[in-house]
């Protein structure tokens, strides 16, 4: 049976965070928005797309290794709930409902994310596919809203696509604190980290040879045009992806190309660019199994199980609250 969306961000809700996230990031310096305003319909479509390119390799990676383990998965965890964090178009999670379904043990699935229209998508293909499953959808900000998941026993939670890399460390560890918080002793997290490697292959999936990626960075810009009433002109700038080697993480960046005034009337603002001057729009923080198994350990999860596709790309882990 599917239950309806259980809303716990309202359109207000949003409009006011992107306010506040917005006002924040641009009076700081250096200036930075935070990734969560990409994904409008557009931004999730450039999304899409950005997981087929040849140089993204995170998410046919991840892929690989949900195909190889998923059967695993279900026998160890024998998880009777699924709950996705960032859902999305939940394609892998597919392969874990399968899994689950052919073991036995799947009950109710609880797909979690901020966007009502991709949960609403996926929750009906879902459903069709799993006529007894039980459905509750969540829309909800994963670092405010995880007290609203299902209690009851028997719950794997999975946060996949290294998600959690866009995550600043400070909010990792909250976020990790309140699913530890959520979980009783014995349940389960499922959580899939890009892993450290050379640059090489690092940054051109954060700057394909096709530019998709650099349409993706634009397109915030357009969102705020849209949704401040701001005028920015995304042409004027440049797509940067750089990689921090002593933090590890990959930055994206829109670089202004000349000096700019921006005004954003929803916030009664006005933004000054210097020519050169850096817009930081993301951190795709990039992982080694030590550090994750550390983290873990620190927010009260043991790691037990580790898989990685056969080239060493991408890390999934299973982890026991
Ligand atoms: C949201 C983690 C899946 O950081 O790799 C892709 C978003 N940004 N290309 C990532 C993204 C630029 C992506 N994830």
């Amino acid at each position: 049976m599917t239950a309806p969306l259980k809303h716990l961000l309202h359109d207000d809700d949003l409009a006011r965070s992107l306010r506040a996230d917005v006002r924040a990031g641009l009076t700081a310096t250096p200036k930075w928005l935070t990734p969560k305003w990409f994904y409008d319909a557009r931004g999730s479509d450039l999304f899409e797309e950005i997981t087929r390119l040849p140089e993204y390799y995170p998410t046919r990676a991840e892929r690989a290794v949900l195909a190889a383990q998923a059967a695993q998965i279900a026998r160890i965890t024998q998880a009777k709930t699924l709950v996705e964090l960032g859902s999305g178009a939940s394609e892998k999670t597919r392969l874990l409902l399968a899994a689950l379904h052919e073991e036995g043990s799947l009950a109710a699935f609880v797909p979690f994310d901020v966007s009502a229209s991709a949960l609403t998508d996926s929750a009906a293909a879902i459903a069709a596919e799993y006529p007894g499953l039980q459905l509750q959808g969540i829309v909800g900000d994963f670092t405010r809203h995880l007290d609203s998941i299902p209690a009851g026993g028997g719950r794997l939670v999975a946060f996949l696509g290294g998600t959690i890399g866009n995550l600043l460390p400070e909010e990792r560890a909250a976020l990790l604190d309140s699913l530890r918080a959520v979980l009783e002793p014995g349940e389960w997290l499922l959580l899939g980290t890009d892993l450290v490697k050379d640059p090489a292959v690092l940054v051109p999936a954060y700057d394909d040879a096709a530019g998709v990626t650099a349409a993706f960075n634009r397109n915030v810009l357009a969102v705020l045009n849209r949704e401040l009433g701001a005028d920015f002109d995304p042409a004027a700038f440049d797509h940067v992806a750089h990689w921090d080697p002593q933090r590890e993480w990959i930055e994206m960046r829109l670089r202004a190309t000349r000096a700019m005034r921006v005004s954003i009337p929803a916030l009664d603002l006005v933004v000054e660019f210097a020519a050169g001057e850096d817009l930081g729009t993301e951190v795709s923080a990039k992982f080694r199994r030590e550090r994750i198994a550390a983290e873990l350990a620190a927010h009260g999860f043991a790691l037990e199980h580790w898989w990685t596709d056969p080239d060493g790309l991408f890390g999934v882990s299973l982890a026991r609250a």
